[in-house]
């Protein structure tokens, strides 16, 4: 079975220029054609420049030639009807079946069918069809202006729609002195149609006869019109528009939504792609408005869209400094399917970072960090509740005050401070968690910790070892930090190690403190040198920068969030006074009960995911064999493209529009999706077996800081509401996504 790139059903306009896109793109192309085009019987084309009153033949023959020549290696026409088209399920290729029973594969289908012109079943109709009745007064009727008397059928769709009726009766007044509307005996459609044609006076007529048949007369266009009673009239040309229908018989196993009129498909905007995803549609049966220019410009629209979607195949960019794969959505079940032996997140983030080159042997990731998020902290999340409303309650107090007086600060300052300090409280424990010298400690060292990554890529990849080394010289600030950060934490290590041995090591230790160093000086780590005080604090501070950082950039976004649309802080206010009301303060119940402020952080962890990649690993197995189509060798980098989607229509409507009720679930059909609920159409917190561990944590600080934020104080732009930008600019720095850190923000206690 030939395997090809786009199957293209129709050979008139749309998929001619589909075909010529495609092929330009080096794309594999095949263009079906039964050869029923809808203007065959046409002797001109009209309003498609340079082609003007050309024979339609003409122009698919030179299109047709065009391709063949000039791009022969991409495209292929067969000449035959295709007779079914179907989807694999399991691997979203389609294929198509001819009428001599040939079976084709292609990664997508784009329908160019076009449409059928369903004529009335008036004796006499098909005979004056294009000859002497006109569908369109711009494709024709212009040759044949200057006459007395035109007639406008309106009959069918036209009696239904009467302002069409208006439309092409104003349209023949160009071409005839008089206008007469046809209603076939129907006295209601004749009242509502003299209503809307009134004010154009004597030239338009109403005729209620009942017609029995029409008589194409041999010159010109000209049309007899015989009534039921005998009567006869005639004109010089008729104009109706027939019903149009498509014949999508051989696609009834795809699932095609139709518009409601029926003769179009149901497409997204502006690449047209139709409820089947991966099948898109152009021209007639893809769009309302059915003229050849509009055929082409959509055929080249979808032939866009259709690379928008990569043809499923992977492609490969550079970020930090290495090459990584960016794979198609359909590959995230092989995260799930893998564990860390064979497609590694750790190894990833090792690659990314370079810890060792920066911070030696001792520095380096490993998995204890995910284990004691996911074994030690995460089972202990009700007991940590109250310590961290506390905690959280100390950070607002230490840096913005109790004062009803305005502050400023440079955005990411305060979200930096603010949601480290909190966050310290379960990762550092009380003794350091209300320690502000340690607090700007930790903040130094993820600020130095991630601009250490943003240097990798910097240095000169053929420099070989000469590269590591100055990569060490220019990290010179992180390892100062970490100095600097150490002086807190291995005192404090050492002296839990101590009380631990004086309880005789015992398991019950874990819980003498509750925090995530008594997590890691109570895990069972089998090699002595995975469990020294040094390997402990340089997790402690892995994990603050991963349990913080980006929280941190969250709670800017909704900063900026809020100032732009204000409008939901009422409602989010009322919601969380509520929940405090019915849960007894700030209890575990009543955060969660707060869905209009869970909605609110999913929506803006969907438009502003950490990363425009997620889901990146390395592949530590001699090869991985991902599908028949897809191989790749060992320590390849893989990622998922996680904003196309995020903000594909097919999986979120109006994608690119901030809706924080988008997840309660009062849409019908939906249902509520918490802010940690991981799919695969949401990868802020990555997917699969190692998708982040913290998310459980990550969504209780924020519901919690920024609970309090709302209730507690008011903020806006620095120097007053007008002040703030019109426009908010992100930066994308090696893949990380980052909020504008250059606003500023003003903020004070609020007087209920
Ligand atoms: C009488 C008349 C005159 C017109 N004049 C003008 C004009 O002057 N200017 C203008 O802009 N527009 C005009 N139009 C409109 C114009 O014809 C259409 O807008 C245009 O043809 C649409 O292009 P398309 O590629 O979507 O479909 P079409 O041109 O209709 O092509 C459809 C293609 O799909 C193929 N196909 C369908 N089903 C199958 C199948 N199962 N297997 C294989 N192939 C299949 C057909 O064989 C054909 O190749 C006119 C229309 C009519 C009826
Ligand atoms: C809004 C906040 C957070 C976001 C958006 C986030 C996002 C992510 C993402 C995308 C990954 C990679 C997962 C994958 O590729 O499948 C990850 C990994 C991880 N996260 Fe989070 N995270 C957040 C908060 C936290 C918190 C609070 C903690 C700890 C308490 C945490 C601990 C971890 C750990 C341990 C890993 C594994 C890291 C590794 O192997 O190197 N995260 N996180």
């Amino acid at each position: 079975m030939p395997e090809l790139d786009v199957l293209i059903i129709g050979g008139g306009p749309a998929g001619l220029s589909a075909a010529l896109c495609l092929s330009r793109a080096c794309y594999k192309t095949a263009i079906f054609d039964s050869g029923a085009y809808r203007n065959a019987e046409a002797l001109h084309m009209h309003m498609f420049p340079t082609w003007d009153h050309k024979d339609p033949k003409e122009y698919r023959t030179a299109a047709k030639a065009e391709l063949l020549d000039r791009y022969g290696d991409f495209v292929a026409f067969v000449d035959r009807r295709v007779t079914s088209a179907t989807k694999d399920t399991d691997n979203g290729t389609f294929e198509v079946v001819d009428e001599m029973g040939e079976e084709w594969s292609g990664k997508k289908l784009l329908l160019a069918t076009g449409v059928k012109d369903i004529l009335p079943d008036i004796p006499g109709y098909e005979e004056c069809w294009v000859k002497g009745i006109f569908h369109c007064l711009f494709c024709h009727g212009h040759e044949d202006r200057g006459q007395k008397s035109v007639g406008v059928l309106a009959i069918e769709l036209m009696a239904q729609a009467p302002m069409i009726t208006n439309s092409y009766v104003r349209n023949a007044l160009q071409f005839s002195e008089s206008v007469t509307i046809y209603t076939d005996g129907s006295e209601s459609v004749a009242t509502t149609i003299s209503g809307m044609v009134a004010g154009i006076g004597e030239r338009v007529k109403i005729d209620n006869g009942s017609i029995a048949r029409l008589i194409k007369e041999p010159t010109g266009a000209t049309v007899t019109i015989e009534f039921t009673d005998g009567t006869k009239v005639t004109q010089s040309f008729l104009v109706h528009g027939p019903r149009n229908e498509m014949d999508l018989g051989f696609a009834k196993d795809l699932m095609l939504d139709k518009m409601p009129s029926g003769g179009e498909l149901k497409v997204t905007s502006p690449f047209n792609e139709t409820t089947e995803p991966g099948c898109f549609a152009a021209g007639d049966c893809g769009s309302m408005g059915k003229i050849v220019v509009a055929g082409v410009a959509y055929g080249a629209f979808a032939a866009m869209g259709i690379m928008n979607k990569a043809l499923d195949k992977p492609f490969a960019i550079p970020m930090c400094g290495m090459e990584n794969t960016i794979l198609q959505p359909k590959y995230l079940s092989v995260l799930k399917r893998e564990d860390r032996n064979e497609l590694s997140l750790c190894q990833a983030f090792e690659d990314m970072f370079n810890m060792t080159t920066t911070s030696g042997k001792e520095g380096r990731h490993d998995h204890v960090e995910i284990d004691v998020v996911g074994k030690y902290i995460n089972a202990r999340l009700t007991q940590f509740h109250p310590f961290m409303v506390s905690q959280t309650d100390y950070a607002f107090e230490l840096i913005v005050g109790p004062e009803p007086r305005w502050k400023k600060f440079n955005t990411a300052d305060l979200c930096f401070d603010l949601v480290f300090a909190e966050t310290a409280r379960v990762l550092s424990g009380e003794e350091l968690c209300q320690n502000p010298e340690y607090i700007e400690a930790i903040v130094d060292y993820s600020k130095s910790f991630l601009m250490s990554g943003f240097m990798w890529p910097i240095r000169p990849p053929n420099w070989g070892p000469i590269r590591n080394w100055l990569y060490w010289l220019c990290t010179w600030r992180l390892r100062r930090d970490i100095k600097r950060a150490f002086r807190f934490i291995i005192p404090l290590i050492n002296s839990r190690l101590k009380e631990l041995e004086a309880t005789g090591n015992n398991v019950e230790g874990a819980d003498l403190h509750l925090d995530m160093i008594q997590g890691l000086l109570t895990m069972n780590i089998p090699q002595p040198e995975e469990r020294t005080p040094v390997r402990h604090a340089h997790r402690v501070l892995h994990m603050s920068f991963a349990a913080s950082a980006v929280s941190s950039a969250l709670m800017m976004h909704t900063i900026h969030q809020t100032l732009m649309t204000p409008e939901y802080v009422p409602e989010l206010r009322q919601e969380i006074t509520n929940a405090l009301k019915e849960h007894g303060g700030w209890t575990e119940k009543a955060l969660l009960e707060m869905h209009l402020l869970d909605s609110f952080i999913r929506e803006l962890l969907r438009m502003n995911p950490p990363s425009v990649f997620a889901g990146q690993r390395t592949i530590l197995s001699p090869t991985y064999r991902f599908d028949n189509t897809l191989t790749l060798p060992k320590m390849t980098r893989i990622a998922f493209p996680v904003m196309e989607i995020h903000t594909d229509p097919d999986n979120y409507p109006d994608p690119l529009k901030f809706n924080p009720y988008r997840f309660m679930g009062s849409e019908p059909g939906s249902e509520r999706m918490s802010a940690f609920r991981i799919t695969d159409k949401y990868l802020a917190f990555g997917y699969g077996k190692q998708a982040c561990p913290g998310r459980f944590l990550a969504i209780r600080q924020l519901k919690l800081i920024l609970a309090k934020l709302f209730l507690g104080y008011e903020f806006q732009w620095a120097g007053g509401p007008s002040k703030g930008p019109k426009k908010l600019s992100r930066q994308v720095v090696e893949g990380q996504i980052f909020p504008d850190l250059s606003t500023e923000v003003e903020i004070r206690k609020r007087v209920v």
